[in-house]
């Protein structure tokens, strides 16, 4: 008997099916689906052919493919019984859940005494579809591996994108050709990790930014994931995602994956990337005041490091409030004895040295200068130089001999007595203080890759949420180090990068945006002479590339020539007037015919008004600017088009472009089909265009 299922929205469909009860595959992902479409005609037509050197049925690429059905590819699930002993599995299907937007297929293996679920559920406002597999046993048995519901990729793709970096160097894609065999990821550190986020796009041949047809995934998991993208003998691809193998330290009766997000779009990966940025910001992100504004924001670590000495951090706090920011973060080294990063992690008591009467007078000169006080933790980390070591060595994860990594070990989140001391003692800064806001690091990696360990922190932040609710929380890890659906479920901006340069930033943020919208992303104006690249930046591009994202500042005010500081007020005040609509845009890539631009156009929830913003990465290989496409604008409406930073034109810009000097009024369908033709630019620099339907 065969048995179909389908999810729809208005652009996408998923079919399921299966016969005699097997585990159901996917036998159509794509385009949506006329109504009447007879799905039990599709999953006939759906087999592929059988010829010499096959098999004489061809095994299904399921939702977790079965060694038992011969299948020629990875399995989606690996199990062992508590003596290690091998279960080979055979699923059964028991039951069919369906309402709508929703399926649950649950099955039974009753001679290994297992239960397996997968669950689907489709977001039509924002066309992600979160899919999750579950497993239950009789007896406690060992988990190995266990896929998210498995997923076939598309067979006109060439290639697929993955993510990678490194520290300063986040969200850096990878583009491998399909081949046969396996593309596989896996992030055995324990965290989400610079080097491993867990996304993955795969574009149909010809797909652009803003065209074309493309499916995406990400994994909601911030404790490692593995990936497998593999084209199988016969031709069919798969892919899965689930976490790091092994993670689950001892037989149990119960696992779950993280959620898997994924997309079809059939406008460009910015329609993967606008479905991701929608399905966080609205869906996923809880904002303690989702009515208040995101705030200017303040960080002081560029400024000062460890030496807090409160004359000047009040003296910064003051020029920070002069240049218009709204929240003042003091990072670490506030204390026990923490003036370098040798000492005093875990020792989370306010120095009596660096402050003799406490936070509060820093906390209140703050406050009265209209900013809100936010402060630095790294909860989960020990220094072996601290006084918690000293009382309990045993709390530490891993090895007493490990190699330390930035001088410290990680605690082992597992244990209830770790997680209530750190509960007790950020709690007790958090009850004695006006704070409403924690950074929130995590600057070394595992000693191995632990479940217990990240569902340990999940614990300790869900725990104080519910304590705190009114405190936001900014996920960093060394900047980019845990950043994903998962940990942004429980706080709510991350620290994309520790590199504030511009330059970097641009092309950072330019990929990160496939995934992440621009409230949750910090960016940060830096230093003149960005302290992690040494390169010497211009105040108005620096402030300008902030200006794309959540908006801030790290560096030290003292810094600023007067002209600095204009630039930086003016910008800061644009950002002020238009995040209303900004931190709730959708973030379009452009195509950019000039591999030196690297540009991207927001464009507000209901299409009246957009912001182009044109970064210049490097000097153009031909002398005059090329025109640049927008994108999702109506062809027969006119656009108002102001090039907001014209002052910034330099002397070598001698034409005498319309644009220098005054707005145009455009048809959407020129700046679609033609583009806009920028005045010359220096390298480093931004042109940014407001538009507004008229
Ligand atoms: C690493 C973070 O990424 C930095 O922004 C800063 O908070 C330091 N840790 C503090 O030790």
């Amino acid at each position: 008997m065969i048995q179909c299922w389908r999810l729809d929205d208005r652009r996408q469909t998923l079919v399921l099916g299966s016969h005699r009860k097997h585990l159901a595959e996917v036998i159509y992902w794509g385009p949506r689906l006329p109504d009447d479409e007879d799905l039990d005609t599709l999953f006939a037509v759906h087999a592929i052919d059988v010829t010499g050197g096959m098999l004489d049925l061809n095994p299904e690429l399921s939702v977790s493919p079965e060694a038992t059905r011969t299948f020629p590819g990875q399995p989606g699930l690996i199990v062992r019984a508590s003596d290690g002993t091998q279960l080979l599995t055979k699923f059964c299907l028991v039951q069919a859940q369906e309402e709508p937007g929703r399926l649950n297929l649950f099955y039974t293996d009753e001679n290994n005494g297992l239960t397996y679920s997968a669950r689907f559920a489709i977001n039509s406002r924002t066309h992600v579809i979160e899919a999750q597999a579950a497993l239950e046993s009789d007896e406690p048995i060992h988990l190995h591996w266990m896929s998210a519901p498995v997923m076939p990729a598309p067979q006109l793709s060439d290639e697929m994108i993955d993510v990678s970096g490194r520290w300063c160097g986040e969200f850096q894609l990878n583009r491998t050709v399909w081949s046969p065999g396996v593309r596989f990821r896996e992030n055995r550190t324990g965290r989400t990790g610079h080097e491993h986020f867990p996304g993955l796009i795969v574009p149909c041949r010809g797909a652009t930014n803003t065209q074309g047809q493309a499916y995406a995934f990400h994994y909601g998991w911030s404790g490692g994931h593995k990936m497998i993208a593999e084209e199988l003998p016969d031709g069919r691809r798969q892919i899965q995602f689930g976490h790091a193998e092994h993670m689950e330290a001892t037989p149990k009766k119960q696992f779950e994956t993280a959620p898997l997000y994924i997309t079809f779009s059939d406008d460009g990966l910015n329609g993967c990337a606008v479905a991701f940025q929608r399905h966080l910001r609205d869906e996923i992100v809880q904002m303690p005041q989702p009515d208040r504004e995101r705030p200017v924001h303040y960080n002081c670590w560029e400024a000062v490091y460890f030496n807090h000495d409160l004359p000047v951090l009040k003296d910064i706090a003051s020029r920070a409030a002069d240049l218009g920011v709204e929240r003042f973060v003091l990072d670490d080294g506030w204390f026990n004895r923490r003036d370098n990063d040798t000492r005093a992690l875990s020792d989370w008591e306010v120095d009596p040295r660096k402050y003799p009467d406490g936070l509060d007078p820093l906390i209140d000169h703050v406050h009265s200068l209209g900013m809100t006080f936010g402060i630095w933790f790294e909860p989960e980390m020990i220094n072996p130089d601290s006084e918690i070591y000293r009382a309990h060595p045993d709390w530490a994860l891993g090895a007493e001999d490990q190699i330390l990594g930035r001088n410290q070990k990680a605690l082992n989140m597992a244990l209830p007595d770790v997680r209530d001391f750190l509960f007790e003692r950020i709690a007790t800064v958090l009850r004695k203080h006006a704070i409403e806001y924690i950074k929130w690091d995590h600057n070394r990696v595992l000693p191995m890759p632990d479940a217990d360990q990240t569902r340990g922190s999940y614990a300790l932040l869900d725990r104080l949420r519910a304590e705190f609710p009114h405190v936001e929380i900014e996920s960093c890890a060394s900047g980019g180090g845990r950043i994903d659906f998962g940990i942004l479920e429980r706080t709510q901006r991350i620290w994309l990068s520790d590199s504030t340069d511009a330059l970097e930033r641009l092309k950072m943020q330019h990929n990160a945006a496939l995934f992440l919208p621009a409230t949750v992303t910090g960016c940060h104006v830096g230093s003149r002479k960005c302290h992690t690249s040494g390169r010497v930046l211009d105040m108005s591009f620096r402030a300008w590339v902030a200006a794309q994202r959540h908006m801030g500042i790290e560096m030290d005010p003292r810094e600023l020539t007067d002209e600095e500081a204009e630039t930086l007020r003016q910008v800061v005040s644009w950002w002020k007037q238009n995040r209303g609509w900004m931190m709730n845009a959708d973030i379009l890539r452009l195509e950019s015919p000039d591999p030196a631009v690297i540009a991207e156009q927001q464009l507000s929830a209901d299409h009246a008004r957009f912001v182009v913003f044109a970064g210049k990465a490097a000097t153009s290989s031909q002398i005059a600017p090329r025109p640049l496409r927008l994108t999702r604008l109506d062809p027969h409406a006119r656009y108002r088009i102001n090039l907001i930073n014209r002052d910034r034109a330099v002397g070598l810009s001698r034409g005498t472009q319309t644009l220098k000097t005054e707005s145009v009024d455009l048809s959407g369908s020129y700046l679609m089909n033609h583009g806009l033709t920028l005045p010359w630019s220096f390298p480093e620099s931004m042109w940014v265009i407001e538009g507004r339907r008229q």
